[in-house]
């Protein structure tokens, strides 16, 4: 099996007396496209900021992209997270009076790569989410449909293989809420592991895993590549596995 995208074994995330997170083991082979689901609470963006490298485990090994996280200082994480992973929220995150192009330009400010071709990457990133009449529109003269999809493309940009979306259908209607899934399937399509957090069965449903999250703890994983030997421990088959 290729490397894994992430691997989580025995996560653990707690805050203060919640625990948020509780012995998590998730392997997330290149080019999946899975759901997190689980109600509010459950502890799926948690999942998702440690995935993304943006908070660390209490207890238990994180590795994505093959490298092991706890080994890692605060500069190499972010280097890892800039170059590795794309991030969409469900609010967003655009900042008003900013016109989409360089919303998106935006995120490559640090690539070192000079303005105009930021610009022109970008230009080509929001015709890729059919934004391509949409350039010069600010956040207030963009559906919410459409600012999701100026999110993705910068979040897309500079092609990270690993997409991350927390609950990137939970601001908008149903309709738009089906055309960002349906870009999501397409960027899966293009080769992108794309990771969905839901609290929406139904979209959880339509997507190939489904990873069933309930206070803190995994409890159902409709898939996914078999273990990596790296992370799981040798032992024996007991009948029940046997059988499956
Ligand atoms: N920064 C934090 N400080 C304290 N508690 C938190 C923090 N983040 C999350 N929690 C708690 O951890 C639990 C899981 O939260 P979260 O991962 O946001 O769930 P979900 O995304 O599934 O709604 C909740 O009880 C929440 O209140
Ligand atoms: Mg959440």
């Amino acid at each position: 099996m290729a490397r894994p995208v992430v691997e989580l074994a025995g996560v653990c995330k707690t805050y203060g007396d919640v625990a948020a997170l509780r012995d998590a083991d998730l392997v997330i082979g290149r080019g999946e496209l899975l759901a997190i689901v689980g109600p509010s609470g459950s502890g799926k963006s948690t999942m998702l900021n440690i995935m993304g490298t943006l908070d660390r485990p209490s207890a238990g090994m994180v590795r994505i992209d093959g490298h092991d996280v706890a080994g890692l200082s605060d500069r190499e994480l972010s280097a890892l997270r800039a170059g590795t992973i794309g991030f969409v929220f469900q609010q967003f995150h655009l900042s008003s009076g900013v016109p989409a192009l360089d919303s998106v330009a935006d995120g490559l400010l640090y690539s070192g790569r000079p303005r105009g071709e930021r610009r022109r990457l970008a230009e080509r990133a929001l015709r890729r989410v059919g934004l391509g009449h949409r350039l010069h529109h600010q956040p207030h003269q963009l559906s919410g449909g459409e600012k999701q999809r100026v999110a993705i493309a910068r979040a897309v940009l500079g092609d990270p293989p690993l997409l991350l979306a927390d609950e990137p259908t939970g601001a908008l209607d149903s309709r738009s809420g089906a055309v960002v899934i349906e870009l999501l399937h397409e960027l899966h399509e293009a080769g992108t592991t794309v990771v969905v957090i839901t609290h929406d069965r139904d979209i959880a449903a339509t997507l190939p895993r489904e990873v069933r999250v309930k206070d803190g703890r995994i409890e159902h994983d409709s898939g996914g590549p078999a273990p990596s030997r790296s992370l799981v421990p040798e032992r024996a088959v007991v009948p029940e596995e046997a059988v499956r």
